[in-house]
């Protein structure tokens, strides 16, 4: 039976009730209401009393300007998603599916900031110690030297957890998961909505209170939402999220939310033998392991505030099943319904009996509305079976988002695209300044010569 401190919160509306109900009066949706500790009377007077503040309004001019210290976790790239490092006292959540190396990458920063003098401790609910050491092994070996020196414990109670970072008071201290710890006094599982929500809370709370930085690993689910649906974004300082298919090599990780920095950043990291390293180049592997093959577009793409080159291709090929398939990775799938859509509606490229499947090469994911231009042209070369090389044998590059009457509209940051190209010799570029439509780009020359539109596929 529910305590009278608990409340049963809705997972997809935040309605509260005070018993638990398999459907949200509200919005009616089935098994969302998870219990969650209510505030207590004390909190709520405190708020609502007229209690004067412990200290007055301050103009913020004379308030002495940044000086937040930072921890740096010596991992290049971490440290400029986080805006310089790890804040001492902050919350700092890391997000992304199961094996693409959020324990790696904790694992490397905290070994690497052990190696230079920090203490650290390393909080697992999902792995045991011996698992753990396996790991570090690995590590120490490879890419971060002193992963051996990190303590760790292995804790899947709060309650034990919170004793222990108190009476510990590392500098920075790691909690993988934030779905396997529990708080006893609440009686839903591990990894619900008000368990993440309490589990990090409390920590938050700690985290102030002993000026210890925390790293929260969290899952995200099939949906691809931070579990225990965002609320956990806006109760921690930074949000990062580790994209990419556990299956390649190449991994993205971009700041989301970071109030100590900015968000418009991603880093690319590849997953080796000794761990993670960081890809600096990425735009020049990526071009130089474009195939040229009929259905292979060069995409320049914006991740956040950096342009990156990747290719992107396209398979298409007559099929028997109805409907036909339509396989995507590193693209969103409705995104590829409209640009097929779009290519048959209005350019003559009709896929509507093969089976068309797209790829970003190397596990990146391309959210943007400006990869459309690149996914058509692809699809429209591998329809047709010609190729799309641009004069000296380069690769053909492509930007610009479709609109519904196949136009091409504009995107963001056009001469960074432009000029990330350009740096890497690939003057052939197809953009929304130099075509109007979409109809016109698949008569240009450099790919017009075989005219992809006057060929339907299958
Ligand atoms: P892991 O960090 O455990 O993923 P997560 O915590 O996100 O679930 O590891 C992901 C994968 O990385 C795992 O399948 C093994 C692989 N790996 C390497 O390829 N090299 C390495 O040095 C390490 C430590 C792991
Ligand atoms: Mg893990």
């Amino acid at each position: 039976m529910a305590r009278s401190t608990s409340v049963f919160v809705c997972s997809s509306c935040a309605h509260q009730e005070a018993k638990w109900h398999g459907q949200c009066p509200q919005c009616e949706e089935w098994n969302t209401l998870a219990e969650e500790r209510a505030p207590s009377r004390a909190q709520g007077k405190r708020t609502a009393g007229p209690r004067s503040a412990a200290s007055g309004p301050v103009v913020l001019r004379e308030l002495a300007s940044d000086s937040t210290p930072r921890l740096a976790t010596g991992i290049t790239e971490l440290d400029r998603l986080l805006g310089g490092g790890i804040v001492p006292g902050s919350m700092v959540l890391l997000g992304g599916a199961p094996g693409i190396g959020k324990s790696t990458l904790i694992t490397m920063a905290l070994g690497l900031m052990a190696a230079s003098g920090r203490s650290t401790l390393y909080i697992s609910g999902e792995e045991s110690a011996a698992q753990i050491r396996l790991r570090a092994e690995r590590l120490e070996a490879g890419t971060a030297p002193g992963a051996l020196d990190v303590p760790v414990l292995a804790e899947t109670d709060l309650d034990a957890v919170l004793a222990v970072i108190e009476s510990e008071r590392p500098d920075v201290c790691v909690v993988d998961s934030v779905q396997t710890l529990a708080c006893a006094e609440l009686s839903g599982a591990a990894g619900t909505v008000g368990q993440v929500r309490e589990v990090a809370s409390r920590l938050i709370e700690v985290a102030k209170r002993t000026d210890t930085a925390i790293m929260l690993v969290g899952h995200v689910t099939k949906e691809g939402s931070l579990a225990g649906p965002r609320v956990l974004e806006h109760l921690v300082d930074c949000v990062l999220q580790f994209d990419g298919e556990r299956e390649r090599t190449y991994r993205t990780l971009r700041a989301i939310k970071n109030r100590f920095g900015a968000t418009n950043d991603v880093g690319v990291f590849e997953m080796r033998d000794g761990g993670l390293v960081e890809v600096l180049d990425a735009s020049e592997r990526f071009v130089s392991e474009a195939t040229r093959a009929p259905g292979s577009v060069v995409l320049a793409a914006m991740e956040g505030s950096r342009p990156l080159l990747v290719e992107v291709q396209a398979l298409v090929s007559p099929s028997e099943m109805v409907p036909p398939r339509r396989l995507c990775s590193g693209v969103d799938r409705n995104r590829l319904a409209l640009v097929l859509a779009v290519l048959a509606r209005h350019a003559g490229v009709s896929t509507g009996s093969a089976d068309v499947f797209v790829n970003v090469v190397g596990g990146v994911r391309v959210d943007e509305p400006g990869a459309d231009l690149a996914i058509a042209l692809a699809v429209a070369s591998a329809a047709s079976g010609s190729a799309l090389t641009a004069p000296g044998d380069k690769p053909l590059c492509a930007f610009g988002e479709l609109g519904l009457t196949g136009e091409l509209r504009s995107v963001a940051h056009q001469l960074r695209r432009e000029q990330e190209a350009e740096k890497f010799g690939l003057t052939e570029l197809i953009t929304p300044q130099r075509v109007g439509t979409l109809r016109e780009a698949l008569k240009l020359p450099n790919i017009g010569s075989r005219d992809l539109s006057a060929r339907n596929a299958a």
